[in-house]
């Protein structure tokens, strides 16, 4: 018997010894080339995960499944189409609604080719594209230097990229790469015809960005919608971009959604009047130029402190901060945002300096916002081209400017992933993934649930009332406990929960989905108390 137990425990425990010395040996060796990855490859919730998880709960789907999936394109499910929204109304009415310097438009996908031309789009918005044989396709060079190497690439040209391609031939080789050795410009915009004609003078482009919409209306807003100086436009909506390699779900799409603010300020007015105390006091994570030239991380620093050392101007820094702020007041830990500056040499055509928020994904640092300083880039081609004259008069004054911009730009897409990703929470305890969004967030604000089958038409009742409100979730299957870890897995804020004592005490159970706390409470009282919940009025303890 001894023997035997000795035996079956030996039999696994020898397995297990040489797999954790094997573990420990690739560590060692490894270590230098992909510093710890491994172990998060083995224990990190992945994107590959999150994709599955979107998926499995009507967040996203990958679009036009049935005919094998159409690379880089997706579709908002169920709950995904509310969290968009949700999303999108958050930025609108903070940035559009909550200002009185900010006002919106919508404008079309599709407009004048001359639009492109002059914003610099048609001669140079493109990627580098780089032949695989062993693909049989190109593929974009940056990242898979990034991917092979293991380096950023940002601002790297040609010239460097195949540099380092030829100097680690053998490990592009290892990796599957059989590479060309030249690299070619691919421009990212999609092309389509106007009328029926398909002809070079019928052609149009998809926008690559909501931008341009803007400038070609700046002066007819100036002159309708009553504003002065320095003030801003806004625009959500589509935007499409050929990316030759999408990648990381609804990181890299090839339709996505933006929400863009062009400010326009008078060029002299270097000072910005908004950036207060609490803006210069505002700490910030900050990874400099000068950290990624000498390979150093970030850094936290408070906002008055970089503007003092020059490292941007009033006006970008006060940008910035609306923001960063926007993202850690909806959930976002101040450990995993940070700023990083774009060094000269990675500034796109327009921009003269660039600072991108970045999230800590489990594939790394990535921008999820970018917010660039155009100056008077995109009026002044404007006129050039369209022969117009854009300027405008500024009243304090009282002389005609062609104003400079600073742009906040904004992925709808990618602030969804990074929600997404800091709320997914599996919480062993409980047996269950949560999803702690922020409540403004959340595609269901509350669900509803009769305790047994026979309170049904009592528990619609109170849902009836709440869905005036909020966005509600019925729920009758299944236990109380499964119903509970359903909503917690779709992020529903809070429950409520009708049993036979709500008949006579006239309350009903309510639940917090971040602490699992109950309370009862009065139906009477229940409407308040929720919308009080919700926007944040009060918290879950408070509650009487
Ligand atoms: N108007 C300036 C502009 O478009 P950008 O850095 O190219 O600047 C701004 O894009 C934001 O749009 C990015 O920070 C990102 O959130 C989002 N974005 C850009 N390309 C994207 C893509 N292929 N897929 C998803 N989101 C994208």
């Amino acid at each position: 018997m001894v023997f035997k137990i000795i035996f079956q425990s030996t039999s696994f425990a020898i397995p297990f010894f040489l797999t954790t010395v094997s573990l420990l040996i690739i560590h060692k060796f490894t270590t230098n080339y992909i510093n710890q990855t491994w172990i998060l490859f083995f224990m990190a919730f992945t994107i590959e995960d999150m994709a599955t998880f979107c998926k499995a709960k009507s967040f996203v789907y990958p679009n036009s499944e049935i005919y094998g999936g159409f690379s880089g394109f997706f579709d908002l499910g169920a709950l995904g189409s509310e969290l968009n929204n949700n999303i999108k109304q958050a930025f609108w009415k903070t940035f559009v609604q909550g200002r009185e310097d900010v006002v919106g438009i919508d404008g079309t996908i599709i407009s004048h080719p001359k639009v492109w031309e002059a914003s610099g789009h048609v001669g140079s918005f493109s990627d580098m594209l780089i032949y695989c044989s062993k693909h049989k396709k190109g593929l974009r060079a940056d990242q898979i230097v990034e991917e092979v190497l293991d380096v950023r690439t940002d601002g790297l040209k040609a010239d460097a990229l195949l540099k380092l391609i030829t100097e680690n031939a053998e490990k592009f080789k290892v990796a599957g790469y059989e590479l060309d050795d030249k690299i070619s410009n691919f421009n990212l915009m999609f092309k389509t015809f106007i009328g029926p004609s398909q002809s070079d003078d019928s052609v149009a482009y998809l926008r690559p960005e909501t931008a341009q919409l803007i400038f070609t209306n700046f002066k007819l807003i100036m002159d309708t919608a009553r504003t002065r100086l320095p003030f801003g436009i806004a625009q959500v909506g589509k935007a499409f971009r050929n990316e030759i390699s999408p990648r990381d779900f609804l990181f890299r799409c090839r339709e996505f959604e933006q929400f863009e603010i062009e400010f326009f300020i008078n060029p002299e007015e270097k000072k910005c009047a908004l950036f207060k105390s609490p803006e210069k006091k505002f700490v910030v994570n900050i990874l400099t130029e000068d950290c990624q030239k000498d390979d150093k991380p970030h850094y936290s620093i408070s906002l008055g402190d970089m503007v003092n050392k020059k490292i941007l101007g009033e006006w970008h820094a006060y940008w910035l901060k609306q923001y960063y702020q926007f993202f850690l007041e909806h959930g976002i830990s101040p450990e995993n945002l940070r700023l990083r500056e774009h060094c000269k040499d990675e500034l796109a055509h327009y921009s003269s300096a660039c600072f991108d928020i970045e999230y800590k994904f489990p594939f790394g640092w990535k921008e999820i916002h970018g917010c660039a300083n155009r100056g008077q880039f995109d009026l002044t081609q404007h006129i050039k081209h369209s022969k117009q004259n854009l300027e405008v008069f500024d009243e304090n004054t009282q002389k005609k400017v062609v104003p400079r911009v600073i742009e906040p730009s904004q992925g709808v897409g990618r602030a969804m992933l990074t929600f997404l990703f800091e709320a997914y929470d599996d919480d062993k305890e409980r047996g269950n993934i949560v999803l702690k969004l922020h409540p403004t967030l959340a595609p269901y604000k509350v669900g509803v649930f009769p305790l047994v089958n026979k309170l049904t038409d009592q528990a619609r009742k109170i849902f009836d009332k709440l869905k005036v409100d909020s966005v509600c979730f019925f729920d009758k299957s299944g236990s109380i406990g499964r119903r509970y870890a359903r909503a917690d897995e779709i992020g529903i804020p809070y429950c409520i929960t009708f049993d036979f004592e709500s008949i006579d005490d006239k309350s009903v159970t309510i639940r917090d989905r971040d602490t699992t706390k109950q309370k009862r409470v009065k139906i009477s009282r229940l409407q308040k108390i929720l919308g009080d919940l919700l926007s944040g009025k009060t918290t879950f303890d408070k509650v009487k």
